[in-house]
């Protein structure tokens, strides 16, 4: 084991074999990723931010291309960032989660308009 990897916002932490991808790591870690195409690099929905300082392996061309246009944000897929030492990666909020969080808060605000 010569990386770990801490996940934003939950603050878990895993130490990997070099190579991991991100993507195992958050698995390793307990977080669930949702993913579409099973980790080639073809659904964008493992995307994550990684700090500046992170270390992971060299890019490879596929996945540059694949993130052309996003250049410079620190984004990368999950599936195909491989960790190279440490790394902090933040998770971006699940969209059905939040969307559901959305709904069933104005559930509880509409009850609240009819008992009062
Ligand atoms: S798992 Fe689909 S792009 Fe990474």
């Amino acid at each position: 084991m010569n990386g770990e990897v801490r996940f934003l916002p939950s603050g878990k932490t895993v130490k990997v074999r070099r190579g991991t991808t991100l993507l195992d790591a958050a698995r390793q870690a307990g977080l669930t990723i949702r993913t579409r195409c099973g980790g080639k690099a073809a659904c964008f929905m493992c995307k994550m931010s990684v700090t500046p300082d992170s270390e992971l392996l060299p890019i490879a061309d596929n996945e540059r291309h694949k993130l052309a246009g996003l250049e410079g944000e620190h984004i990368r897929l999950s599936c195909q960032a491989r960790v190279a030492g440490k790394v902090t990666a933040e998770i971006p909020p699940d969209p059905l989660r939040s969307a559901v969080e959305r709904l069933l808060a104005k559930q509880a605000e509409e009850q609240d308009d009819k008992l009062w």
